[in-house]
């Protein structure tokens, strides 16, 4: 066996080979199963896109409509999930509550038959179906009002804003929705898929993998970048204030959130497809104020860090979208989860497969051979 150098973050060191996503960062591009985002963002629909990346093809017409009939049937929640939500403090944030609800799933459905393909469907269809309505839930219990209960005559979209904002949404929020769930469902081997597949690896439940992937996901290098991006505009306050306020950030060595990617050194093709959604949202309801403010910040950064390949990611349009869906800041990474449980369950379900648990190897640095100090000499 050749032993590598050591590289932090495991940068550019392959840790599984899979057929799921592929992205070329010096292009631009993202392809989920070969097909480019572009298409699928144009033309699919979020659980069309699942099933995609879950089981590799696409969906014939009846295969989708029955994945889609089976995720509507098991949208609700258990009562005794929602009366364990009642005890989560109203001020904690909505990724914990995702993490320990998706992790109490496994109590309930524990059956471990992970060489049963019904089981594995079983398992996609729960996750998938039940996660939306556990963040819906978390939000208007908080605010000390009953959940919604799930629509079936609802898409998939459309229900989570219809939970979420206890009205039913218009056509264009809810497609705009739907599409900004197909381009969040995944990518490659990031810090969270990598998570769920390690913890995959030991052929645990994938309750545990889903539950471990959203506690990584809610990191601000990560996931909680789109809320961090949101806080920044509004700092920022204004297009004059663009330029001071990033000369500041960069001569403290600051990162700029929603920017840079470990992969790609162009712009992000989401960020691209997102800035677009932004645009169509603010030509029928109303510009966001800080969406000019967002627009200069692109352009500044562009010439300060465009030799790095620093430009805007995933993260960086999204807050704006969602802001103006009626979504809350601190929601933005459990809509991200919600759909990135997808990329989760189709890199779990290609993990046992061909499993072998993941034991990296580590360059000890310490001392050997040290003297036991007793306590009564220190
Ligand atoms: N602002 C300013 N400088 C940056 C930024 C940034 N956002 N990102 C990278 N750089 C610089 C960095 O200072 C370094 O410069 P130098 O070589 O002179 O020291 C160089 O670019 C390489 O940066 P790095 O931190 O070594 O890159 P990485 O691949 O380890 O980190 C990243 C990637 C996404 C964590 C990082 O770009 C970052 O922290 N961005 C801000 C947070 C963010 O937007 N995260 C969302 C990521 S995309 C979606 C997701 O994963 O959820």
């Amino acid at each position: 066996m050749t032993v590598c150098e050591y590289r932090a973050g495991l940068e550019g060191i392959p840790a599984t080979q899979s057929s799921i996503s592929y992205v070329d960062g010096q292009r631009g591009i993202l392809e989920y199963r070969g097909i480019p985002i572009e298409k699928l963002a144009e033309q699919s629909n979020f659980l069309e896109t699942a099933y995609l990346l879950i089981w590799g093809e696409l969906p014939t017409q009846e295969e989708l409509k029955l994945f889609e009939h089976e995720i509507t049937h098991h949208r609700r929640l258990k009562y005794r999930i929602r009366d364990m939500m009642k005890c989560f403090p109203e001020s904690g944030h909505p990724m914990d509550a995702l993490q320990a609800c998706a992790a109490a799933l496994g109590l309930f459905y524990s059956k471990r038959a992970l060489d049963d393909p019904a089981y594995i469907r079983a398992a996609v269809i729960r996750l998938l179906a039940k996660i939306p309505t556990m963040v819906a839930a978390f939000q208007l219990m908080r605010k000390g009002n009953d959940p919604v209960q799930p629509r079936d005559d609802l898409g998939y979209a459309a229900n989570f804003l219809y939970m979420l904002n206890e009205q039913e949404p218009d056509p264009l929020p809810a497609k705009i929705f739907e599409v900004s769930l197909i381009l969040h469902a995944e990518h490659t081997i990031n810090a969270s898929t990598f998570s769920a597949m390690v913890t995959a690896s030991t052929l645990t439940d994938p309750y545990a993998v889903v539950a471990s992937a959203v506690g990584t996901l809610a990191g601000p290098l990560h996931g909680g970048a789109s809320e961090e991006v949101i806080f920044m505009l509004e700092e920022i306050g204004s297009v004059e204030n663009v330029r001071p306020w990033l000369e500041e950030q960069l001569a403290h060595k600051s990162k700029i959130m929603g920017f840079g990617h470990r992969v790609y050194k162009v712009k992000d093709p989401r960020a691209t497809i997102l800035q677009q959604l932004a645009e169509k949202l603010f030509e029928k309801y109303g510009r966001d104020k800080y969406y000019d403010v967002a627009v200069e910040l692109e352009q500044a950064v562009a010439e300060k860090l465009g030799h790095k390949g620093i430009y805007p990611n995933v993260d960086f349009y999204s807050g704006l979208v969602y802001r103006k869906l009626g979504i809350p800041t601190d929601l933005f990474t459990p809509v991200f989860a919600i759909s990135r449980t997808a990329g989760w369950l189709a890199h779990w379900k290609e993990q046992l497969n061909e499993n072998r648990i993941f034991r990296p190897t580590q360059i000890y640095t310490g001392l050997h051979d040290e003297p036991y100090v007793p306590i009564s000499e220190r």
